[in-house]
């Protein structure tokens, strides 16, 4: 869990604080003082540190100047300085004393998380000093059939790597005529798409960049076109291109792929470092995971990168998981619960559970699957979540 030091001598913003970051899933250090700030960052290891500026002992600024000292070249503690002037004097002052951002109180919730999850995602990429190369996995999220839950899934899976692991993530809607990215997250169609990289003469960084959408849960999102007829429009050499780069950018890009097994669909899971082949227990879908299972088998993809991924697993089917697992010859590799409110209320909303019920079982679960993701993909480059 990402632990988080406040450092701030008022109680009602301390009790605040606790409470919004707890909610937040953070791990949360108070210090009522400069000088217990100071000790708390170095017996506790924050991820990053919310300081007053007004503070008994040692002031705000002291303590950022005290620990840029001590720390050194090779590590970077994000800190958000917390002021009750508006003066741009005392923002200087802040920044130049080594704070990477600030605020001026009475500030808005809402306001606090994203500058402090867009530091966190900053900085967790620092290793040693240096800006870690990005892992660029790609995980394709693939439903056997409509309708078992691959884009609330893919959604998901990929707030929980940004918001649990820090990690950079792109989720790109695959799904080109009918993408539903847009709706699941309260998106207008006036937003760039992959549109806007096919229609340019080439693609290239910054062009894909440019394009990227960013969420308020800090992923950044690769958009379907906003009309089916464009869908049309993208080939295969450059959806491999637009990949080839989002890998380069991105720890995680994470696709939720259309049904139909061409060669767009191809180009996609030829990037692929696990393939989430997502169903559900009933006979069409175990039907088609079977000719699925086949079909990636012939194109010549291992089969270890394939993970079968029960939806709604505990629904009642008529089909139960030792039969679906039995008919299949195989193990799931995560099963899913079936929460069709939170489900369906996320996705109505345009907030996903993730992000707005990361304490609800299915946010729990995800969260499970992202760190499984981590675990496997990631063990040698874990960021600094301290
Ligand atoms: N674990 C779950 N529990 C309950 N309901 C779920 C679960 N996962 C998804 N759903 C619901 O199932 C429906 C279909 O979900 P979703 O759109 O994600 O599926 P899909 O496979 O991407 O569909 P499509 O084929 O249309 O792209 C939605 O109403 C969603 O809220
Ligand atoms: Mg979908």
């Amino acid at each position: 869990m990402t632990k988080i030091l406040v450092v701030d001598d008022d109680p009602n913003v301390q009790r605040l604080l606790r409470v919004t970051l707890k909610q937040e899933g953070f791990e949360v250090v108070v210090a009522g003082d400069g000088a217990e700030g100071l000790r708390l960052w170095e017996v506790e290891s924050p991820a990053l540190i919310l300081l007053d500026v007004t503070l008994a002992k040692l002031d705000g600024y002291e303590v950022a100047t005290k620990i840029r000292e001590v720390e050194g070249s090779g590590a970077h503690v994000p800190i958000i300085m917390l002021t009750a002037e508006k003066e741009v004097e005392q923002k200087v002052r802040g920044l130049r004393a080594g704070a990477d951002d600030y605020l001026v109180k009475p500030f808005h919730q809402a306001e606090l998380l994203a500058r402090m999850k867009s530091l966190l995602a900053r900085f967790s990429t620092r290793e040693g000093g240096g800006i870690r190369a990005p892992l660029g996995k790609l995980l394709a999220f693939y439903g056997a059939k409509g309708g078992v839950g691959t884009t609330t899934l893919a959604i998901n899976a990929a707030i929980a790597l940004h918001q649990e692991h820090t990690r950079r993530v792109a989720l790109v809607d695959g799904v080109l005529q009918f993408g539903d990215h847009r709706v699941f997250l309260d998106l207008g169609n006036d937003r760039k798409s992959i549109s806007d990289l096919v229609s340019a003469p080439s693609i290239d960084n910054d062009l894909v960049k440019s394009v990227m959408v960013r969420h308020d849960s800090g992923v950044d999102l690769l958009l379907a076109p906003p009309s089916p007829e464009d869908g049309d429009l993208v080939h295969e050499a450059q959806m491999d291109q637009a990949l080839t780069i989002l890998r380069t950018m991105y720890d995680y890009v994470i696709v939720d792929v259309e049904k139909r097994l061409g060669d767009l669909t191809l180009s996609v899971l030829d990037h692929a470092d696990m393939i989430f082949v997502v169903m559900t227990a009933d006979l069409s879908c175990l039907k088609n995971v079977r000719l699925v299972l086949e079909a990636l088998a012939r194109v010549g993809y291992e089969s270890s990168k394939v993970k079968l991924l029960l939806n709604r697993s505990n629904a009642f089917t008529g089909i139960s998981v030792q039969a679906a697992e039995g008919a299949l010859k195989r193990q799931f590799e995560f099963k899913i619960t079936n929460e069709y409110r939170v489900a369906i209320s996320a996705q109505n909303s345009g907030t996903p559970f993730a992000y707005s019920k990361p304490d609800s079982p299915l946010a729990r679960e995800i969260a499970a699957l992202a760190a499984e993701v981590e675990r496997s993909t990631a063990p040698a480059a874990k960021p600094v979540s301290r």
